[in-house]
């Protein structure tokens, strides 16, 4: 509910600024930039973020950089890994956004293949709702699969050509299944689900690690807080490939990430005005 969102964020964004700067025991005084996301999003939420961003940037002087909100999923994994950097792939699955993305430097970056229907996270959401787990859906699969054999139940993938992927078939195909055969085993099909969509992620992960001649891929986005997809990736490790992921807690939404990628948009001498917008669509 896009409209309560907007207002739990009016509500919040003044108290959660204080006691960020209460916890980090620091003033305003000690911060370099003010770095807001500007998309992509619900437009009313990242008004209120920017709105506030722009008046605190005016009233204390300091420069504001606007952030994209997918390069800030990228950079909470420079946060767990110091040691990380580019060039790498990084492969992008939250809930609005999945894709596979070429890092080249801190702030380039070249999109290789997105989702052309559903994003992951979405397709965990809908299927959850539809086997009655409510939301977020993805948490809720998570904890069922564990207690499912991921190899009960033969879902559809969809191959492109490309570095495409596609989620709404499978998700169909849950739910199709949940509908004709309502006794089904929940647990075996969030398993095979998770299996399934592991699969999608890892196939394609794999022709991009080949096209551009990486060893090093980094998960981001709140899905790969998955703990099924998160060991998948880390099996990777066995063929010489380096797999980072962020901490769980930095895996979902969060501010730090978005303050990750501002240092570097700030480091590489980036700078927006007071003119800047939210742009809901925005692109890498
Ligand atoms: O990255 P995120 O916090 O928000 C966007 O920027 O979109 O991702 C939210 C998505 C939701 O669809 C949620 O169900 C999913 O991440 N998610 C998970 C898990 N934790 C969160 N999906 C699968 N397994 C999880 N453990």
């Amino acid at each position: 509910m896009p409209e309560i969102a907007s207002r739990n964020h009016i509500e919040a964004i003044s108290r959660v600024t204080k006691k960020a700067l209460e916890e980090a025991n620091i003033t305003f005084e000690d911060i370099d930039s003010i770095t807001p996301t500007y998309g992509p999003g619900l437009v009313g939420a990242l008004l209120v973020g920017l709105s506030y961003a722009k008046a605190l940037s005016f009233a204390i002087d300091k420069p504001l950089i606007g952030v994209n909100h997918i390069q800030g999923h990228i950079a909470a994994n420079y946060i767990t890994y110091k040691e990380l950097e580019p060039p790498f792939l990084c492969v992008m699955m939250s809930g609005g956004n999945t894709q596979l993305v070429y890092v080249k430097d801190y702030t380039k970056f070249e999109v290789l293949g997105k989702t052309r229907d559903d994003a992951i996270g979405e397709a965990f959401d809908k299927v959850a709702r539809v086997v009655g787990l409510g939301y977020p859906g993805g948490p809720k699969i998570d904890k069922l699969a564990k207690e499912g054999n991921p190899n009960a139940i033969e879902l559809p993938k969809t191959h492109f050509e490309n570095l495409d992927f596609s989620f709404s078939g499978i998700k169909t195909a849950v739910i199709n299944l949940h509908h004709k055969m309502p006794d089904i085993n929940k647990a075996d099909l969030c398993a095979s689900f998770e299996k399934t969509v592991s699969e999608i992620l890892i196939e394609n992960t794999m022709k991009a690690i080949k096209q551009i001649d990486t060893k090093t891929v980094v998960l981001a986005g709140g899905v790969s807080a998955n703990s099924y997809i998160r060991n998948e990736f880390m099996k990777l490790q066995d063929k010489g490939i380096k797999v980072y992921m962020p901490d769980m807690k930095l895996c979902t939404d969060n501010a730090a990430m978005i303050g990750s990628a501002g240092y570097y948009n700030f480091i590489n001498g980036e700078k927006s005005d007071l003119n800047l917008n939210a742009v809901p669509n925005l692109k890498l």
